[in-house]
């Protein structure tokens, strides 16, 4: 897949179909995730690759979904398959890796449709029990996870003229809007 046709064609996908991703696959993403930009070079991110289906389901039991749309949880039957959970080394760096987490989730997220695979990055997480379930040491910060899977939904963009809240139609079709009119030339017009 073209890279711009990937960067366009990627959404948030929050259920997916029952087959195992490639552990080849699985470690190509998390790789992308290793390979990129962060602040001095001082590569403070870890990545759990989980795909044993006894601990995701402990993890997807730990996920807020979705939060526009209230109380909503993928279907039993469309679990994500895996996930990679991206950790921050405290001994390397505490402050500022935001900026670092945020660029290897999306490395993430587009290595893995270049798979056919979908993705979904999460914050709102039980850090606390994820890392008792993974047994991740205290210098580790649980910050991001990604969930993947090949997709059971094709989400759609929508205008944001009257509101940002995604919604699911009467068919089930997840509508994500986003705004317009955030581009913008010198001189621009931005208000105060
Ligand atoms: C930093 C960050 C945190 C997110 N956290 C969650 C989350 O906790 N739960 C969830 O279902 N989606 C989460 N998302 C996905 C967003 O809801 C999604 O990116 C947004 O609605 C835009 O949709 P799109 O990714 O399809 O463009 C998160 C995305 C980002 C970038």
């Amino acid at each position: 897949m073209e890279v711009q046709e990937a960067l366009i064609k990627r959404r948030s996908i929050r259920q997916f179909k029952q087959e195992r991703l490639e552990r080849s696959d699985l470690e190509s993403i998390a790789n992308a995730g290793r390979l990129a930009p962060n602040a001095s070079n001082m590569q403070p991110l870890h990545f759990i690759m989980i795909d044993k289906p006894s601990v995701t389901k402990g993890i997807t039991g730990n996920i807020v979904w979705a939060k526009y749309l209230n109380d909503w949880n993928p279907p039993t039957d469309k679990l994500p398959v895996a996930y990679i959970l991206i950790l921050v080394d405290t001994r390397i760096t505490n402050t500022n890796y935001g900026y670092d987490v945020g660029m290897a989730a999306e490395n993430i997220m587009i290595s893995a449709m270049g798979f056919g695979i979908g993705s979904c990055c999460i914050a709102s997480i039980n850090r606390k029990e994820i890392a008792r379930i993974l047994k991740i040491p205290k210098r580790y910060v649980v910050t991001l996870m990604i969930a993947l899977g090949y997709p059971a939904e094709e989400p759609l963009i929508t205008d944001a003229k009257h509101s940002i809240t995604y919604y699911r139609d009467e068919k089930g079709t997840l509508h994500v809007p986003k705004r317009k009119g955030t581009i913008h030339s010198i001189p621009h017009n931005l208000e105060e």
